[in-house]
């Protein structure tokens, strides 16, 4: 199978930003570990970042009918995007919503996500694992 790994908002920051919430790794050193599990698995993974909403919603659209699963941790725009939501519920590859911190031990307003009711499911809490376990969902 293959999987396309898509971070948001922010994202490219990790390892440098808010280390408490988000561990010391950056996001290329997680994304090695990440490809090394699905290709063990037998499987392929392709990975995008971006900060713009836009550009995300533009990746969505050029993934239909050419990944067999999305993973995306979208960042901030979990809470508010309704483009994001929109993207998703317009394609047919089944997306899995992570994220690495448990949004549900955090501020307010990031108990709230837009994009769930349109997701298969959702991985939240494990840093750099909610990715592996998201991407396992497919496979199991
Ligand atoms: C996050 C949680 C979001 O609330 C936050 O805005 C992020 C990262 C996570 O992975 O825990 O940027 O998606």
């Amino acid at each position: 199978m293959k999987f396309l790994v898509i971070n948001g908002v922010n994202l490219a920051r990790t390892g440098k930003r808010e280390r408490n919430v988000y561990g010391a790794e950056s996001l290329e050193e997680m994304n090695a570990e990440i490809a090394a599990f699905v290709a063990a698995h037998g499987h392929e993974v392709e990975f995008f970042q971006s900060d713009v909403e836009g550009e995300l919603c533009a990746r969505l659209g050029r993934a239909d009918g050419n990944y067999d699963g999305i993973v995306l941790n979208a960042g901030a725009y979990t809470h508010y995007s309704y483009a994001l939501r929109d993207a998703i519920a317009g394609i047919s590859v089944p997306v899995v919503e992570v994220h690495m911190s448990n949004v549900h031990a955090r501020e307010e307003f990031r108990r709230n996500s837009v994009l769930t009711g349109v997701c298969r499911g959702e991985v939240l809490g494990f840093g750099k694992n909610s990715y592996k376990l998201a991407l396992e969902s497919f496979w199991l």
